[in-house]
């Protein structure tokens, strides 16, 4: 029986030597070692043998199916880990294939000068008024009349101003100084507000001008309020805005609801003040008008110019983006070309 024992263990250590797959690893298994296997049939003998045989040939048994497990579990588990590794290579993902375009959009570059601007005055002081005393349509009496804009002043009639057809009395407004109306009839000084927002004229496009453009308008109104305020603030603001000091002159002008009043220019960047298309010749460009709050329009909205003075300013967004990226085109900023759009 001993020999029969070991006959079978020399057997089934071949086969598992020859072992190709898991698959053959389970019929060996199957062949020597289950309940019908090899190994089973011959222990059914053991109750012949004596209790001495029985003892040393149980003992060989044991000994052999343990070491049959143990040649079956090493030879399984290298061709798991074979496998393994094989499964592995075929299912890798490439990680080096480049992923798929998704375009991402961009603020509008008049959205994020607008967001420049608003953010250095919020800087020095001002805050932002809230929309609804800052709208595009907009009546007469804000846009001009309170404003000490004479009834038969230019700046009233068709030819500049766009008039709503079904409302009287209504325009697409064509300055954000109506805001400071707005403003002062709803707050009492201090008042240190910026409006910022878009603007109608009914104008012969060209480089410099569009029929529709952004405004930022500013009202400081206070006890003590000078033109060396005014000239402080917008200093400060060309200064932090431009960043390097580029020319800018301070021109004397006139407002109806300003008392001096003046318009700022900064150096054409396109031809260094030498005098281009963009400049129609004269080597700078307006970028803002500004003043003294009128008298008029301080009694008007109920402030009383004894006791308050103020400043007040309007910009041109287009004009500080030109000037700031070397823009040599107003119109450039609503053709809604991706080139240009892209580069901001
Ligand atoms: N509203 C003027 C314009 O559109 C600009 C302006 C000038 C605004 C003087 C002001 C100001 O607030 O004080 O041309």
């Amino acid at each position: 029986m001993k020999a029969q024992l070991e006959n079978i263990y020399n057997s089934a250590k071949s086969d598992i030597e020859k072992a190709q797959s898991i698959s053959d690893i389970d019929e060996i298994r199957l062949k020597y070692l289950s309940r019908k296997g090899e190994f089973n049939s011959i222990k059914k003998g053991l109750k012949d043998l004596s209790d001495e045989e029985k003892r040393t040939v149980g003992a060989l048994a044991n000994q052999i199916t343990q070491d049959l497990e143990g040649l079956l579990k090493e030879k399984f588990d290298a061709f798991y880990q074979k496998e393994l590794n094989e499964k592995l290579q075929k299912d890798r993902i490439d990680i080096t294939l480049s992923g798929k375009y998704i375009p991402q959009g961009k603020v509008h570059p008049i959205t994020s000068t607008t967001n420049e601007i608003v953010s250095i005055f919020q800087s020095l002081g001002f805050s932002v008024i809230s929309p609804e005393l800052s709208p595009e349509v907009e009546t007469e009496y804000y846009n001009f009349d309170m404003l000490n804009v004479p009834k038969d002043h230019p700046a009233r009639d068709v030819q500049d101003t766009f008039y709503l057809k079904n409302m009287p009395g209504a325009v697409l407004r064509s300055q954000t100084s109506g805001a400071q109306v707005h403003v002062m009839e709803n707050q009492k000084p201090p008042i240190k507000i910026i409006a910022p927002g878009r603007v109608y004229r009914n104008e012969n496009v060209n480089a410099r001008k569009n029929n529709f453009f952004h405004q930022i308008e500013g009202l400081y109104v206070d006890k003590n309020i000078t033109f060396g305020d005014l000239k402080g603030v917008l200093n400060e603001f060309i200064r932090i805005y431009f960043g390097a000091a580029r020319p800018t002159r301070f021109r004397s002008s006139f407002f109806p609801f300003t008392e001096p009043s003046a318009e700022v220019d900064v150096q054409c960047i396109m031809c260094q003040g030498k005098g281009c298309r963009t400049c129609s010749g004269t080597g700078w460009l307006e970028v803002l008008g500004c003043g003294m709050v009128d008298v008029n329009v301080l009694r008007d909205v109920g402030i009383d110019p004894e006791t308050y003075s103020g400043f007040a300013f309007g910009m041109g967004v287009e004009r500080l983006s030109m000037l700031k990226y070397a823009i040599d085109d107003i119109r450039l900023y609503f053709n809604n070309d991706k080139r240009f759009l892209e580069q901001f």
